[in-house]
């Protein structure tokens, strides 16, 4: 059967991506943000994952308003990205793992996630940039499967169901019969708020009570509504959601790696971590 060998999770923001193109990552504004990755990579070169499961949230490029799954599991060969409009460039497309995308659909519907399956997905920056901060290499060396999460139009998922969905997939990826090893990562917050009157707002405090509960008390942030989380957090910090479902595929123990804060990278308090799973 195949293994969970850990979880990454890190902040995701487009302007990550001309940071990159640009060679910024020593410049004294990007130095915090991109100095917490090199940890984490050496914990990858040591544990090897061959496929990372994504739970992140799409911001309009996949899917738009008009039609809007609560949980989307992407079934394909490949996922190309494309333009979202933030003058970055387009990263090349990561390759699927339809295999385990199919095993892990099929759990999830048996155990009454009933998700929507996607054969053909555009990934956005949600998804692209993170795993290049991981693996910053010409191409993605691991396998993907992307499971999009809705953050963007109400209603949203509650926590405790994100921390369920994310238990779900880690059982199906402990039953897939394949001998690879998988890493699970979520991508999104910390406290952000990028429009309307709190636009700006941080909550470091409650930033790093989230981060310190993830290795022993992982179903802390489930106790909040959705509407505490984004009191607490702002309208895009409720995205930590892709971090508890991460956490949750990791089963009842893992150890911190690794971790990074650094507020702010444009708009957003900027966290990264790496467990290991027991
Ligand atoms: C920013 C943060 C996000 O999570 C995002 O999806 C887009 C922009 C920002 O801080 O600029
Ligand atoms: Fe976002």
């Amino acid at each position: 059967m195949a293994k969970i060998v850990g979880g990454l999770a890190s902040s995701h923001i487009p302007s990550i991506g001309g940071a990159m193109a640009k060679g910024l990552e020593q410049d004294p504004y990007w130095k915090p943000f991109f100095d917490g990755f090199p940890p984490a990579r050496k914990w990858l070169s040591r544990a090897k994952p061959d496929v990372v499961v994504v739970f992140y949230n799409d911001h309009g490029l996949n899917f738009f308003l008009d039609k809007m799954p609560t949980f989307a599991v992407g079934a394909a060969a490949q996922y190309q990205n494309a333009d979202e409009g933030w003058g970055i460039p387009t990263l090349p497309p990561f390759k699927g793992c339809p295999d385990l995308s199919w095993h892990i659909i099929n759990h999830l519907v048996d155990k009454e996630f009933d998700v929507v399956t996607c054969q053909e997905m555009l990934v956005d920056h949600a998804f692209t940039l993170p795993l290049k901060l991981f693996w910053p290499g010409a191409s993605c060396p691991v396998l993907t499967v992307p499971i999009c999460i809705n953050t963007v139009q109400f209603p949203l998922p509650t926590a405790a169901r994100c921390y369920r969905l994310g238990q779900a997939v880690g059982e199906a990826i402990r039953t897939w019969d394949s001998d690879l090893k998988v890493a699970v990562m979520g991508t999104g917050g910390l406290s952000h708020q990028l429009d309307g009157e709190r636009a700006g707002f941080i909550n470091k405090k409650f930033d790093l009570e989230f981060m310190d509960s993830l290795q022993d008390n992982p179903a802390w942030a489930t106790q909040f509504s959705i509407h505490e989380l984004v009191e607490k957090t702002g309208t895009q910090g409720v995205e930590l959601l892709m971090w508890l479902a991460m956490r949750g595929a990791l089963g009842a123990s893992a150890k911190e790696i690794h971790r990074n804060y650094h507020i702010p990278i444009s708009n957003t308090a900027t966290g990264v971590i790496a467990l290991e799973a027991a």
